[in-house]
């Protein structure tokens, strides 16, 4: 990117907002972030993994993408989740999806969740208050088919609601 002359941080005005906003440096990893999220508001979804040790700045990071995502118009769904056990399977992704539920009216939701409404009313039971006429999910299959349906379900209806308004989804997992 720099050997082409080319700044992506050019496009939305600099890296001053962000000191602004007390966030410092981590320049070239907002280079990155901003070219893959500049490329998912262009309809050409990413997925980015911020790794390193805790307390070295991934929330924080992801917290800024997450501000300046949604001033160029996205909606950001965090999934947050603690390394803990008892956590249910796909807690940040029912958590990401409940705030896009809840966010939706039952119109759209009915538009965007589409064949998957009883799949995902099983993650999130808010669907089931916003479509009281959603049924359980079919229970004659395998658990790796029934996991294969939910995996699609939830593809499917973040797919469809990307195309009313861009999405991105921030899983952020906490060490104890
Ligand atoms: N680039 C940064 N600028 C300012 N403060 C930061 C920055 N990165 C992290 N921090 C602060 O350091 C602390 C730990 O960062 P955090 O993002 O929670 O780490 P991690 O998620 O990697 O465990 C937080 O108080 C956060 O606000
Ligand atoms: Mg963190």
């Amino acid at each position: 990117m720099i050997e082409n002359g080319f700044c992506p941080c050019s496009n939305f005005g600099g890296l001053n907002e962000f000191q602004d906003s007390g966030f410092i440096g981590r320049q070239s990893e907002l280079a990155v972030l901003t070219v893959a999220l500049d490329h998912a508001l262009s309809g050409r979804g990413q997925r980015v993994m911020l790794a390193g040790e805790p307390g070295i700045g991934k929330t924080r990071l992801a917290q800024e993408l997450s501000n300046r995502a949604e001033s160029m118009g996205a909606r950001v769904l965090w999934g947050r989740c603690y390394e803990e056990q008892g956590v249910p399977s796909y807690w940040p992704w029912a958590r990401a999806i409940r705030s896009h539920v809840r966010n939706s009216d039952p119109e759209q939701l009915i538009s965007e969740i589409g064949a998957g409404a009883a799949d995902i009313a099983g993650l999130v039971p808010d669907v089931k208050e916003r479509l009281p006429d959603v049924g359980p999910p079919s229970q004659m299959e395998s658990p790796e088919q029934a996991q294969f349906r939910i995996f699609d379900s939830i593809t499917t209806y973040l797919k469809t609601a990307s195309q009313n308004q861009p999405l991105v989804s921030a899983r952020v997992r906490h060490s104890n």
